[in-house]
Formats: C-alpha cells, structure tokens, sequence
C-alpha cells in the first residue's frame, strides 16, 4: 500500500486513484495520523500531497518528521514537496511569479534522476503554485527546472525523498504517469498485483467488522452507486441488510420495475418500495421556482425514508454511495481542507435526521472504479452504465409546475429518446442524454389541422466530471429519427429542439 498524506488538493484523490490503476493500492491518511498507524500498514512508500496552504501560514498542516525514518521512499507533490524540503533544511518563500498552467520542464541531471527514467529530457508539466522551494542545501540535488521555477524537481542525497512542483497526477503532464510509475515499481519496488477484486474483499471484511451483528438499511435510487452499494452490502450481510426505494412519482418509466427486477427478483435482497407519489405532487402543486421543488422533494423524502426505517427492527446503520467526489464537492474532504465547490447534492440532511451510523464503502473511490466494483458484484450491464439521474427526478425536467399529465408526456418521451440513443450506440459514449419539457406552446401543422402543443427539448452532454460538460455532438440522422418518433408518437408534443449549450455558463439540468 501507498498511502497519500493530505494536505487539502484538490487533485488528492487522483493520485490515489493513479496509484491503484498502476496496481497499488493507495488511501489517504490525514496529516495527524500517528507514526506508529502509518508503520501499522506496512507502506511501500509514501506521497505527500500538494495544498492551498503555505509552509509558513499559522495553523498550515505539517506531518510529522518522523515520516522520513521510517525507512520508506516519500515522494513529495507541490505543498507535500514544500514541507519535505522545509522539514528536511530547505527554505521556501513565495515564488516570484505564481505558475499556474502549463510550462516547459527541463531536466538537469543525467545521475540521480530515477523518477524521469525513460523520459525525454524536455516535456510539458502542469504547475499550480504561489510557492516554491528558494534555497536548497547541500543535502539536496536539484533535478529539474522550469523558466520560473529553479527547483521544480529535487531529490535528497542521502535519504529516498523525491520532490516534484508540478503535478504529475493530471492528464496535462503527459509523462505524469511515467513518472509516477517511476517512483511506484523503480524507487519503491512495488509488484502492482491489486485489483479491484482486493478491494472488493477489504471493504467486506470492513462492513463485516464495523456492523457486527447489526442490521443494516440503504436508501435505493436506481444510479450507479447506491445500486453497487446495495449489492456489495448484501454480498457482506446478507439478510440483514433492508434496501428502501422510495417511488416519489418523479421517476422515469419502467425505473421501478427496472430496481424491482434487479434487486427482489436477481439477488434477493429485502427490498421495500414505498409508493408516495401523491405526496411528492401534493407538495409539489404550484411550485415554480427550482430550489423551492428541490427543498420540498429533500423534506419529503428525508419524512417518507424515516418513516420506512422506522418500521424495521433494529436498525444501526445507515448504508451510503457516497463517492469521494461527493465528499469533496460537499465540502467535507478527509482533512477538512478542500475548498466547497458545490453544494446542492443530497450527500448531507438523511444521516443527521435519522441518527443512524453510517457505511460509506466508496468515500475514497471514483464514479468509474464504483461502476468496476458493480461489475464484479454482478450488477447487470444497464446497471452498472446507467447515466445520472438526479435526486429530485423529471420535477426538475418537467420545467415549471409539475403535473402528472405533464410528467406523462415527458416519461413517453424520454423513453423514446433513450431507446435511440441506445439503438444507435450512442449511450456509452455520453455522459448524460435525456428529455426536458418547456412549459410553452409552439404552433404546428398535423394533417389539415393547426396545433397548439408542447416542445420537447433533448439534452445530451459528454462530461468527464459533471462539473464542466459539452453538448454531444449525436449525428443528425440519429436526431431527426428522435424528432420524428416523439411528435408522431407522444400526445401533446410538436415540436423538438436540440440545446447546444456548455456548461459553464449553462448547467446540464435546465433547472
Ligand atoms: P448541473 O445541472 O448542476 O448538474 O450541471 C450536474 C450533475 O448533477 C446532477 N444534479 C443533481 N443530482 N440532486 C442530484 O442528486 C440534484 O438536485 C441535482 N441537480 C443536478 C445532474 O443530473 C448532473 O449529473
């Protein structure tokens, strides 16, 4: 194992998950994690992580110095470099020009390079620092440079530390993984034998322990993730886990059935699905604005899910997918450094309300390493691909006041749509494809008649991240047949338009 100390980067977990995809497996571990834990699980090696702090601000995370006898390589990222340096005798300030954005490493030694081994000696790097290294002492060999940066790569003479400014963790240094597999297999000597399938036995030997004899409930949506964690529970428990989904009527057509199918018919598991689709419209009825129908599907939800918890026995635990992406959007990274970059994803309300403890077996994975997992555990293929599909469901997708005749037409036709997307191939390659209903009138023409009905528009966006996305680019044919079949096949509908918009400045939901 690598573990990863956390300063606070954003890019923290992407070092980790560099790491296992090598075939190492890699956690993050806080900077005040005790020496004596850190031996406890015998590491290869370690890696400092980069963050917003400066070596010198007052309360700036430091790790202990005693990492370094441990006996073990440390390669230290931005930050994590700063403070290995410091710790170990170089002084550090404020660089005279901050680098953020590409630049031009050069490499300086032909000795004592192992981390560029098999790299040529100019290369593009990815830099994001107000500081640097200034004064290195005679313990250290200088490595690399860049046009602002003397010290972009160090390594000390005597002790295994290695030193990077930039980071090689992002797709924009394009030897990074070079480099890191450098320091993984070269200077740690790691054999790169862990799979998923590791993984998949640590987390239930973890669920087994941290439940015990308890009997544990999961809150069903139908994504990806709380579908994985359902069956990577049931792997470890059994029948002592409860799995709760809730039809809030703001579901697409044949989802119910789709979850019903999968998890009572498949694997067997306790499923209870409670049907409060009158509540979830009743609360709905004259709502326009967005938030106020997220705020009431949220409060709805959290009333209808304790509700259901409260009549099975003894339940402890609470079972989450939360991934880490969510973790850190929500603002609660593992050392508590991470900036707060979004906040209206439902991570938070539902645990504190039903005072259960948690298990939150992917809070370190990613989405594509959770869809990996689901794979292993048997999920089907529609499962473990399905697109995002937000809390609040089609109110969100069905623009303005939300209608059960409104909701009809929008389920005919977003069915339709994902039908084609899926006959033509398309699914796989984007990330989010679905049907929005606008709330106006356009006229048309059908037979000899005028009409006066509804327009469907159709959003279809590829996005690594959901945090930045770009409209698909479906072929024209395949969009004509889509138009086609939802005004000949949907009541009410005439008209089709394609949204062409990025996001930013627009999102991929219309509210
Ligand atoms: P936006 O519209 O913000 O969406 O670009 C980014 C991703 O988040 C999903 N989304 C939500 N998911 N509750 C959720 O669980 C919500 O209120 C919500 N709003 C948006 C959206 O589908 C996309 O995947």
């Amino acid at each position: 194992v690598i573990p990863i100390v956390d300063f606070g980067s954003q890019y923290v977990q992407l070092i980790a998950r560099r790491v296992r995809e090598a075939g190492v497996y890699s956690v993050l571990v806080s900077p005040e994690t005790p020496i004596e834990d850190l031996r406890r699980i015998r590491p290869k090696g370690i890696i400092l992580s980069g963050g917003p702090s400066s070596v010198y601000d007052e309360g700036a995370p430091r790790c202990d110095p005693a990492l370094f006898d441990l006996g073990v390589p440390v390669l230290g990222i931005c930050y994590g470099m700063q403070i290995g340096c410091e710790l170990l005798g170089a002084k550090v300030a404020s660089a005279e020009a901050r680098e953020y954005g590409r630049a031009r490493l050069r490499v300086t030694t032909t000795s004592d390079n192992e981390l560029f081994k098999g790299m040529p000696d100019e290369t593009s790097v990815w830099m994001s620092h107000a500081d640097q290294v200034r004064e290195l002492s005679e313990d250290f060999i200088p490595v690399a440079t860049t046009e602002t940066c003397p010290y972009a790569a160090v390594r000390h003479r005597e002790r295994a530390f290695y030193g990077l400014q930039f980071h090689p963790e992002v797709t924009h240094t394009p030897h990074g993984a070079e480099i890191l597999s450098n320091f993984i297999f070269g200077v740690c000597g790691c054999s790169g034998t862990w799979q998923m399938s590791n993984f998949l036995e640590m987390s239930i030997e973890q669920i087994q322990a941290q439940v015990g004899d308890g009997r544990v409930i999961c809150g069903l949506s139908g994504g990806v993730d709380s579908s994985v964690a359902a069956a990577l529970l049931h792997r470890a428990i059994g029948p002592r886990l409860t799995c709760v989904f809730v039809d809030n009527g703001l579901l697409r057509k044949g989802e119910r059935a789709f979850v019903e199918a999968t998890f009572r018919d498949h694997f067997d598991i306790d499923l209870r699905v409670i049907d409060a689709g009158a509540q979830f419209l009743a609360d709905l009825e004259g709502v326009l604005d967005p938030q106020e129908k997220r705020r009431r599907i949220g409060h709805r939800f959290i009333k209808v899910f304790k509700s259901a918890s409260e009549e099975i026995e003894d339940v402890g635990f609470l079972a989450q997918g939360t991934l880490y992406p969510d973790v850190i959007e929500s603002g609660q990274g593992h050392s508590g450094q991470a900036a707060n970059i979004k906040l209206h994803h439902n991570v938070g309300g539902l645990p504190e309300q039903l005072g259960f403890d948690l298990v939150e077996p992917f809070r370190q994975l990613f989405k594509d390493e959770v869809r990996q997992l689901g794979s292993l555990l048997g999920l089907p293929e529609t499962m473990v691909w399905r697109h995002p599909f937000p809390g609040p469901g089609l109110a969100v997708r069905c623009l303005g006041e939300v209608r059960e005749d409104q909701l009809a037409i929008l389920r005919e036709a977003d069915e339709i749509l994902i039908e084609e997307i899926v006959a033509n191939n398309l699914y796989r390659q984007t990330a989010q494809v679905f049907a929005v209903l606008l709330p106006v009138r356009a006229v048309g023409v059908m037979g000899d008649g005028r009409t006066h009905e509804q327009v469907i528009a159709i959003r279809a966006v590829e996005s690594q991240d959901f945090m930045t996305a770009d409209w698909a680019r479906i072929p024209f044919d395949v969009l004509a047949t889509i138009s086609n079949r939802v005004i000949n096949e949907v009541r009410g509908v005439n008209r089709v338009v394609y949204d062409i918009s990025s996001k930013p400045p627009a999102t991929i939901e219309w509210e």
